[in-house]
């Protein structure tokens, strides 16, 4: 039995509002009581509307980051984050680079960590969200593949920070950044199913009639590690956020 709220939206516009309210509710809440307020990230093109309406509420209505830390999903293994398709570009791109956000308390797996210095990055990416209190809300798109973060099938529960291979769909969903497959990494450094799960709140997002079959495989079929969104139905305190196109076959 799934756990799982669902909403959906006519339009991705109204959708994001209503993530940005949740957002913007957490950090004021924090800051009125000096504490910090700790976020999920994700990247992708999911996101970037989200983004967008959080950067406008920061020049508009004054909302602030300085009290948010930031924890990104994954990161693609043998890009710096002075590369145009790493995920630590993205970020600063498309929002730390518009908000008051402290650089030093958002964090991004390191995708140029040495073969032998991926298990130690891993389990301190671990380490650094659990010292942080771990995440308040944890903020998801979803992969055709059924991955969340980058935990491709099969993966499951028990799953943690790791290095993980990327499944051929993902690389040719992802190549459109790249402008060729051949430029797509093959691995990458992700949080996995586990540390998702561990979020107190996560809300995952999806838009258009391309992510339908998995919403629903990911909503309605009994959880698996053929399909690790699935999982997400044991959580106790999850949000799916869709537009109609993306809701279609639920
Ligand atoms: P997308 O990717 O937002 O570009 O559709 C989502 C994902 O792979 O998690």
């Amino acid at each position: 039995m799934s756990n799982v709220t669902t909403k959906v939206f006519p339009t991705k516009q109204e959708a994001v509002s209503l993530v940005a309210d949740q957002i913007e509710t957490l950090i004021r809440d924090r800051a009125a009581a000096g504490k910090k307020a700790i976020l999920g990230l994700a990247t992708g093109s999911t996101p970037v509307a989200l983004y967008q309406e959080l950067i406008r509420r920061h020049k508009e209505k004054g909302l602030s980051f300085k009290n948010v830390v930031s924890f990104n999903l994954d990161e693609y293994y043998g890009l710096p984050g002075t590369h145009d398709q790493s995920y630590r570009y993205f970020m600063n791109q498309q929002l730390f680079d518009h908000v008051d956000i402290n650089k030093a308390d958002t964090h991004v797996p390191n995708g140029t960590v040495a073969e032998d210095k991926v298990d130690a990055e891993c389990v301190a990416y671990e380490a650094a969200i659990k010292a942080a209190g771990g995440i308040d809300i944890q903020i998801l798109g979803i992969g055709r593949t059924g991955h969340i973060g980058f935990n491709e099938p099969p993966a499951g529960p028990a799953t943690r920070t790791r290095k993980v291979h990327l499944d051929e769909l993902t690389r040719k969903d992802n190549s459109v950044f790249f402008g060729d497959i051949s430029k797509v990494p093959h691995y990458a450094i992700t949080m996995g199913v586990g540390t998702i799960l561990d979020a107190h709140r996560v809300v995952l997002l999806a838009w258009g009639e391309a992510k339908a079959d998995i919403i629903r495989r990911t909503l309605k079929d009994t959880p698996s590690d053929s399909c690790p969104a699935s999982w997400l139905q044991q959580h106790k305190d999850c949000l799916f956020v869709l537009d109609q196109a993306a809701a279609a076959k639920i």
